[in-house]
């Protein structure tokens, strides 16, 4: 257990930094995947004997695209994730063709699965035109012939991109939610990202989607270069009169070789500004009737076209199962009832070349991955269960044997002493500011088994280097802990400075990078 001294000196040093989300990928932070060796068809065959014994979870559905339309500045001027300039309709229908292949390579192992949700993310959804909605969807049928009406079935676009007939057929194809990534209503603000988005844009696609009967969810970011508390709240008042139900809002995430982290760095609000926008917002929304859902997550009760689909959240402890098709997206997979050291979280290419090769070959194109061992796989699951606010402490002692107060007692109380952290006889929760320090959060639950996976690092590139010797002196080298650590971290690796928003995707479908 962490030392009390240490928390409380953690979370000192730890109040005024920029927090940096890892909620994509739960634990560990993909800097840590580095397994070249993913046995995918061996996780298939768990995938059925969990099946067979009638312990098997829903599956979440990912499917993503690589393609963007270009900005000035590049990547939105703040963009984390892996993404392609967008090259013209062929060739995103020609990748789209890719993806065919990889759902065939799974079509015999989620044979009888049950479908959960589904996310069509990436890069941009909504740059496919109408008839490949429809192909989407034949390929989600072919995987799951039965659908349950409750499921949710969500294409992610950006409001510019949309128009009344790729609506309609979104909405023919059998999706049932979209969701927009506006970032800032303020065409001022928006336009420091060279995104060319107006107000017009946002407030049409609404209405298209209402007029459908199609759920409607919204991203916002806070904490963008400019932005006052002002500025914010006049953006949620906006939303909150076109009467959207389901606002997600983001704190930025800075880092990388972004225009933001380079040129407008010093025009970000400071973190506290940030703690203040995020208390603003959280109040305001409140207020207004929505719900707190998760750290970013606000949804008003009542949606005519909602089914209450809980973006990143996963209550369960004993399983996941995410299943990420197309170029880097993210697959998980774990069920107590095999073990938990036979989870597994791994990421597809982040070449699109290699991914398409991959593919040419009959081969799953798996890039690299993480393979969990128990303490991990709890953690990944407690970060879950977290992300949704409050972790029940009778069902993670039903899942893990073990009372998760007790487990990470200094943490939680800790915390507690700073008003983030709530324990009942039936739950620990985040209140107060805690949300907003979920990143925090994690890393402290999180800093004794990252010790533990960086001393692991550590013996396995001296065995590496130990190896190197020997092959250039002739001699016998210590192979120790080679198989584990295959590829070196960090190579080719994700930022680790990963955005939040694929935390929609990450639970509820498996994301991609
Ligand atoms: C990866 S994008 C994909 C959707 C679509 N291309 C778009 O831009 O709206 C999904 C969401 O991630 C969020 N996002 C991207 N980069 C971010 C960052 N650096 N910090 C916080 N949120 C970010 C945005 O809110 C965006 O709507
Ligand atoms: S924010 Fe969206 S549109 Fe912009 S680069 Fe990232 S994924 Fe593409």
């Amino acid at each position: 257990m962490l030392d009390a001294g240490f928390v409380h000196t953690y979370i000192d040093t730890h109040l005024e930094q920029r927090q940096v989300n890892k909620i994509q990928h739960g634990f560990p932070s993909p800097r840590y995947w580095s397994r070249t060796d993913v046995p995918v068809e061996e996780i298939a065959e768990d995938r059925r004997r969990v099946r067979a014994a009638g312990r098997d979870s829903f599956v979440n559905f990912y499917v993503g695209v690589p393609y963007c339309i270009q900005t000035d500045p590049g990547k939105c001027g703040y963009c984390l994730f892996p993404v392609e300039e967008f090259q013209g309709n062929a060739a995103l229908e020609n990748y789209f063709g890719y993806v065919e292949r990889e759902a065939d390579l799974y079509r015999e192992a989620l044979s009888g699965a049950t479908l959960g949700a589904v996310y069509f993310g990436g890069g941009t959804s909504n740059l496919y035109r109408e008839p490949l909605y429809h192909r989407l969807m034949d390929l989600v049928r072919g995987l799951f012939p039965d659908i349950a009406p409750q499921a949710d079935i969500t294409l992610e676009g950006i409001p510019q991109l949309f128009s009344r007939a790729k609506m309609q057929a979104i909405k023919d194809s059998g999706m049932n939610r979209v969701s927009m990534g506006i970032q800032q209503v303020d065409e001022r603000l928006n336009k420091l990202s060279g995104r060319k988005q107006t107000t017009r844009h946002v407030v049409q696609s609404l209405e298209w989607a209402r007029e459908l009967g199609l759920a409607a969810n919204v991203d916002l970011i806070f904490g963008w270069p400019q932005q006052t508390v002002g500025t914010m709240l006049k953006d949620l008042q906006t939303l909150v009169s076109w009467n959207v139900y389901d606002i997600t809002h983001y704190e930025l995430n800075v880092g990388g070789p972004t225009d933001f982290a380079l040129n407008r760095f010093h025009e970000l609000p400071s973190t506290l500004a940030n703690l203040e926008m995020y208390r603003a917002s959280r109040d305001f929304l409140t207020d207004q009737g929505y719900e707190q859902i998760t750290a970013y997550n606000f949804r008003k009760p009542g949606d005519p076209a909602g089914r209450g689909y809980e973006e990143g959240v996963n209550r369960f402890l004993d399983s996941m199962d995410t299943v990420g098709l197309g170029y880097a997206a993210v697959s998980f997979f774990g069920n107590s009832a095999i073990g938990t050291d036979r989870s597994w979280s791994f990421i597809n290419h982040l070449s699109l070349p290699r991914y398409k090769q991959a593919l040419e070959e009959g081969r799953f194109p798996v890039e690299r991955g993480f393979s969990h061992e128990a303490a991990d796989w709890r953690l990944a699951m407690l970060f879950r269960s977290l992300f949704g606010l409050t972790v029940n402490r009778a069902d993670y002692r039903a899942a893990f044997g073990t009372d998760v107060y007790e487990e990470f007692a200094t943490v939680w109380d800790g915390l507690g002493e700073y008003g983030f952290v709530e324990v009942s006889d039936e739950e620990v929760g985040l209140v107060g500011d805690g949300p907003f320090y979920t990143p925090m959060v994690q890393a402290l639950l999180a800093e004794e088994r990252y010790r533990a996976l960086r001393e692991r690092e550590t013996r396995a590139a001296q065995a590496r280097r130990a190896a190197r010797r020997a092959r250039r002196t002739g001699t016998d080298g210590d192979g120790a802990g080679t198989e584990e650590v295959v590829a070196s971290p960090g190579t080719g690796a994700p930022a680790d400075t990963e955005a939040p928003a694929d935390a929609e995707a990450a639970a509820a479908t498996p994301a991609r990078g």
